[in-house]
């Protein structure tokens, strides 16, 4: 079967907990997905979280909470999902792409700064692979500009700034539990966290046919049905608990592979800034010979990905022309390589020794 990118923890707890959903009858807007908006509140120290059905479903709920429509621009990296566009797109608001910090891949403050005008709407930093954004940065120029900061948190739970949950930091912040996740649900799911009271009953609401609490024959906004499965949420619950064992044994795997894979070759490892704490969601190096060094690996069974060949600023529909340097070179030199808590230590000497006699 070879080494996977990425494996799925399932034991006998989530076998147990689904079974249990199955046979309780409960299987929407149960005590499994208000358990897990409550837990998952706690473990990034916000206020108020709000399940719902992905992490695209999470954003397209901040952004319609925002009330973004045509013309409203948004400022965004190019180098991300593109989920990351999609959760304003639909509303009718507009990217503006900022280019990326070369070493930790993340979106530049400086760059974003210069690209607000009068039609910026908010600003959606990404915590790509798992390194947070420049937190600090960001909240200032939110705050200064008094605009709206929404966090893509898809691929950075348990990430944090100056040892403060990023999930705490902003006014939203939006998760994704596909299965390839830090954390995941077995399907999709997505969380919103946020500060405001007032927000997190908007967002219950849109999530809910335009439903506030107690309303159940009457919806006062139109709203969608986004809400998070009771199955998926009971996994979910189970998965949490491990959060911070998991995030610790990536940082492990991460040092090794670094430690092992600089001076290697021409790949370049990925970076920590001294404020930020990576959680690795993806290891991602970086090397003139990508193409060759994949077809290599796969040959011994090793799975790779990279995230992301086409960036969002040159998908068929994105209008304009953008100059990101930066993020144009970086996209083709990346690979990722295997990255899960339950990678073993053999597995990852296998990966280590095949990178080795590739170079
Ligand atoms: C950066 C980023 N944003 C958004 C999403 C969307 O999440 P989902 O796949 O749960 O819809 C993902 C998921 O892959 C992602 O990596």
């Amino acid at each position: 079967m070879g080494i996977e990118l990425n494996r799925m923890f399932v034991d006998s707890e989530i076998r147990e907990a689904v079974m249990g959903v199955l046979e309780s009858g409960r299987y929407v807007k149960g005590p499994r997905s208000r358990e897990f908006e409550e837990e998952f509140a706690k473990t990034v120290g916000s206020n108020y979280a709000v399940s719902c059905s992905s992490g695209s479903t999470a954003l397209m709920l901040a952004f319609k909470a925002l009330g973004v429509r045509s013309k409203d621009e948004i400022l965004m990296p190019s180098h991300t999902f593109i989920a990351s566009l999609n959760g304003f797109y639909h509303y009718g608001a507009r990217p503006v792409f900022v280019d990326i910090d070369p070493e930790t891949y993340t979106m530049d403050p400086e760059l974003t700064r210069k690209a607000i005008t009068e039609d910026t709407k908010a600003i959606l930093p990404v915590h790509i692979y798992g390194h947070p954004v420049d937190m600090g940065a960001f909240v200032e120029i939110a705050e200064e500009y008094e605009l709206p900061l929404i966090g893509d948190a898809a691929q950075a739970h348990g990430s944090s700034f100056r040892g403060q949950d990023i999930g705490s930091m902003g006014d939203m912040t939006c998760y994704s539990f596909f299965p390839s996740k830090i954390i995941t649900v077995a399907g999709e799911g997505g969380m919103i966290t946020c500060e405001d009271e007032e927000l997190y009953l908007h967002l219950q609401a849109l999530r809910d046919h335009g439903r506030y609490q107690g309303e159940r024959d009457t919806s006062s906004i139109p709203g969608f049905n986004f809400r998070l499965p009771e199955i998926l949420a009971a996994v979910g619950n189970i998965q949490l608990k491990h959060i911070q064992t998991w995030v610790d044994r990536r940082r492990e795997l991460a040092s090794r592979y670094s430690k092992e894979l600089q001076s290697v070759g021409d790949i370049k490892v990925p970076s920590e800034r001294k404020w930020g704490k990576h959680v690795y969601y993806l290891y991602v190096i970086r090397t003139s010979r990508r193409d060759q060094l994949a077809k290599h690996l796969k040959e011994k069974g090793i799975s790779t990905g990279v995230h992301y060949r086409v960036p969002v600023h040159k998908m068929p529909y994105v209008e304009g022309k953008w100059e990101l340097p930066e993020t144009e070179k970086l996209v083709d030199e990346i690979l990722s390589i295997p990255m899960h808590p339950l990678l073993s230590e053999g597995e990852q000497g296998e990966i280590i020794d095949s990178i080795r006699n590739f170079f």
